[in-house]
This record gives structure tokens, C-alpha cells and sequence, in this order.
């Protein structure tokens, strides 16, 4: 009965968001750890990397977005003339607020030789200190673009700067951030797991710790792994990441299996927006998200760098 009424009330409240979506010419963008409803009322599911290049080429006039505010602060910079929607503004990134705008200055008054090349969870205003972005799904072709006698300082991310260095063969001095929901993942749980589901393949996103990384049949983005299950005709797969991305797992594939490496992978900022959410937002057109202009300019270069060599 509950069941029945939690069904129907999502079914109303779908249907009067795409009345607002259209009425307001929105598009919605989601990324893959959001909740099921949620990534069923977007336009656009993916990886930080796809939902950038869509915010950058999208004609509508009003982006929403349903994600946390590093997604939405770059969907700012790369459309500044479009409105800018995320529905719940304390979405945050707790490796974003590891690296603050006074630290990364510090650290390049005492690096002012290296390469700056800032993770895309991160501050506008850090951004707007690199030389370039990178997301997950391309850090080592960044690394890559780097002259190897040339040192890079990676920020914030350390496990996915210790991947980047290793698979570029580039001299990386990472920044001591981290993605506490990949990072808390240890070899030991992967190792019971591995154990329990003997030929499933293990996929795991890289801000996973080193150690568990190198027990991988894959390492990618989200829409790595996604893309990576699409191809593969195994059957059975453990997934290393946050466990929203079983929803789009399960849902494309209703015949393979997959055991989220650790029921506690959540990342509690992901959850926040929620179908109520979005129809206020969508609505008041509230709240934006806005970057002030001289930063937002100087993100714009470090971002464009990157959706260049990613074309
Ligand atoms: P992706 O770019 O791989 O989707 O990762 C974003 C993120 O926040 C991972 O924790
Ligand atoms: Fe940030 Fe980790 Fe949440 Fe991704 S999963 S948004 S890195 S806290």
C-alpha cells in the first residue's frame, strides 16, 4: 500500500516537473549517484565530464542541475548568459573543501614553477588558479598533454593524482584531498567480496585508494564503468563507486548482476535533491548559481583546456 503511494506520488510529481521543464525550456542534467527518480526525470544522465560538455553545447535556456555545487559552478562558467538551477545549494563536495582557494595559493607561491592541473571537484575559485581541469575520465590524458620534464601540482584529489602519475608517466606532487565515500573502501572488503562473487570482474572508479585499484579489472569514471559493463559479456561485476550508479547499472542490463564493492559508499550530498526539490526549483527559478566574473573567466580557460582535448 505504501509502495503504491510512494509510486503514485512520484508519478505526479514527474509530471508536473516536465510541465515546468518545458514551460521554463529547461533541461535537466544528472549525475549518475543521484536518486533513481531523479536521474529518471533528466534529460542528460552521466559522468561530470559528459554533463560539462552538455552544459557547454545545450540551447536551452535554463540548466538544471542535479548533482552537488561543483557540477553546477561549472555549468556557470562554461554557459554564464543561461540560469544556472541547482534544488538543493548545500550539496556540497567534502574533497572540494579540502582544497581552499588561500591553501592552493600558498602551495603555488611555493611551486611557482608546476603545472597546475585542479580535479573538476573543486572550488570555482580554484579553477581559476590552474593551468588546467580535468575529471576523472580524462586526468591522464591531461597529465598527458604536460611536458614530461615538466613537474605538475594536482589538486585536490590524492588517490586520483597517485592514478594519473601512474598511468602518464608524470612527475605529480598531489594535494592530500580525498573522497572520504571511495577513500573509506578497503582491501580487505574488496578481498571478501572478490571472494564471495569468484567471477565477477571488479570495476572501480579512481578515487579509490591505490591499494585497491591495483586488484581492478577496470578503473574508470562513472561513465567509464558504465560504458565498460555495455561492452562486456560477463555477467557479474563488483562495482567500486557510489552505489547510485546501480540504478542506471541495473536498469540497462535487468540480466547481469552487480554487488556494490561496500553498502556504505553514499555520498549523503548526492541524496539531498529530491523530486520535491526540483519542481520548487524549476518554479521560482531558485537558487541560482552564479560565479563572479573575474573567476569565472579564469575557470573558463582551465576548463576549455580540458573539453579541447577531450573533444
Ligand atoms: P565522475 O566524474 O566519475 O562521475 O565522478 C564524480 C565524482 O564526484 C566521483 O565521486
Ligand atoms: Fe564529492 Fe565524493 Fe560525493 Fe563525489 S562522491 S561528490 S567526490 S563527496
Amino acid at each position: 500500500m505504501l509502495q503504491k503511494t510512494k509510486k503514485l506520488t512520484i508519478k505526479k510529481s514527474t509530471e508536473e516537473i516536465q510541465t515546468w521543464k518545458d514551460k521554463r525550456k529547461a533541461v535537466i542534467l544528472a549525475h549518475v549517484y543521484q536518486p533513481g527518480e531523479i536521474q529518471d526525470i533528466a534529460d542528460f544522465i552521466g559522468d561530470s565530464l559528459y554533463l560539462s560538455q552538455q552544459a557547454a553545447q545545450t540551447k536551452a535556456e535554463v540548466i538544471l542541475f542535479c548533482g552537488v555545487q561543483f557540477m553546477a559552478e561549472t555549468a556557470a562558467i562554461l554557459s554564464p548568459k543561461k540560469i544556472v538551477l541547482l534544488p538543493e545549494m548545500h550539496a556540497g563536495c567534502s574533497m572540494a573543501d579540502m582544497a581552499t582557494v588561500e591553501e592552493v595559493k600558498k602551495k603555488i607561491q611555493e611551486m611557482p614553477q608546476a603545472t597546475v592541473i585542479s580535479y573538476v571537484n573543486s572550488f570555482a575559485a580554484v579553477k581559476a588558479l590552474s593551468d588546467y581541469c580535468c575529471t576523472s575520465a580524462n586526468a591522464v590524458e591531461v597529465a598527458r598533454v604536460v611536458s614530461p620534464d615538466q613537474e605538475i601540482l594536482f589538486i585536490p584529489d590524492k588517490n586520483l593524482g597517485q592514478f594519473a602519475a601512474t598511468r602518464s608517466r608524470r612527475k605529480i606532487t598531489h594535494w592530500r584531498g580525498y573522497c572520504a565515500v571511495h577513500n573509506n573502501l578497503s582491501k580487505k572488503t574488496v578481498l571478501k567480496m572478490k571472494q564471495e562473487h569468484p567471477q565477477a570482474l571488479l570495476l572501480v572508479h579512481p578515487e579509490c585508494p591505490p591499494e585497491v585499484c591495483a586488484l581492478a579489472d577496470y578503473i574508470g569514471s562513472t561513465k567509464g564503468i558504465l560504458d565498460f559493463v555495455k561492452g562486456s559479456k560477463t555477467s557479474e561485476f563488483i562495482i567500486a563507486t557510489e552505489i547510485g550508479i546501480l540504478y542506471p547499472l541495473q536498469k540497462a542490463h535487468p540480466d547481469k548482476y552487480f554487488y556494490p564493492a561496500s553498502e556504505e559508499m553514499v555520498c549523503p550530498d548526492m541524496k539531498l535533491i529530491t523530486l520535491e526539490k526540483v519542481l520548487a526549483s524549476l518554479k521560482s527559478l531558485t537558487p541560482q548559481v552564479r560565479v563572479p566574473e573575474a573567476i569565472r573567466k579564469k575557470a573558463l580557460i582551465a576548463l576549455e583546456r580540458m573539453l579541447e582535448i577531450s573533444k
